[in-house]
């Protein structure tokens, strides 16, 4: 794994940035696995920018989201889908019916999750983008995830609900549980990066960059692809 450690948020957001846009550039039909939460807020706002500035055209990309809460609906302004709509897709020219995310009402979530995977299989990500979460989530595969997972639910872990809250009016309305893809699909995707910004992140950090590969930090498995960067803010670097 390489680490390049940025100024500051928008210096960070930006290094990523340059690389999606690149491989878009390189091959516009590519597969983008796209990530939600307050880190990659910048790295969109960049490729919107971008888009409308420069041109660069995802007329072709298909995008594959990491996860989703159960029981929101897409138009549910907590949800993903939305998210993804509201900080992205609707400010670039992608083709909507090109972007991919799990369907937090399906009815049977076995289907669902299987359904899931096989798109997964056919579809594979030139990039897949990450955050990190404090207890070392990547998705929602919490601590003790199994390395081999594909797309499943999960119960949240008690941290993630108390992070995820301050996006909803109070604690009681974050959905408990969630669908997200597997630690074995991300590490299928050809590069992945995963960024991290803040001294909220600092402590997980300087765990995962010791290099031990242990399901206790479900992010360490990174260590064992073979393109993988991490790129940080200074804040998030404190404690290297
Ligand atoms: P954040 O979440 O970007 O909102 O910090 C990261 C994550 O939990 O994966």
């Amino acid at each position: 794994m390489k680490t390049i450690i940025t100024n500051d948020y928008e210096d960070m957001s930006e290094k990523a940035a340059q690389i999606i846009i690149e491989t878009v550039k390189e091959k516009p039909n590519a597969v983008l696995g796209l990530a939600t939460g307050a880190t990659p807020m910048g790295l969109y706002r960049r490729l919107v920018a971008d888009h409308k500035e420069m041109g660069t055209s995802y007329k072709y990309v298909r995008t594959i989201n990491l996860d989703e809460y159960v029981g929101l609906t897409k138009v549910n302004p907590q949800s993903y889908a939305y998210f993804m709509y509201e900080n992205l897709f609707c400010h670039i020219d992608i083709a909507l019916k090109n972007t991919y995310i799990e369907n937090g009402t399906a009815l049977d979530s076995m289907i669902e999750c299987k359904r899931y995977d096989k798109m997964l299989n056919k579809l594979p990500r030139d990039i897949q983008l990450l955050g990190l979460g404090s207890n070392g989530h990547i998705a929602f595969n919490e601590p003790y995830t199994s390395f081999s997972s594909t797309t499943h639910i999960v119960n949240l872990a008690e941290n993630t609900i108390k992070d995820n809250a301050i996006y909803f009016d109070n604690i009681e309305q974050v959905p408990r549980q969630a669908y997200t893809m597997g630690i074995k699909s991300i590490m299928k995707a050809k590069q992945i990066i995963i960024l991290a910004s803040g001294f909220k992140k600092a402590e997980i950090v300087s765990k995962l960059v010791q290099g031990n590969v242990d399901s206790a930090l479900p992010a360490s498995i990174l260590h064992n692809h073979c393109n993988c960067i991490l790129i940080l803010d200074k804040e998030a670097a404190s404690k290297l």
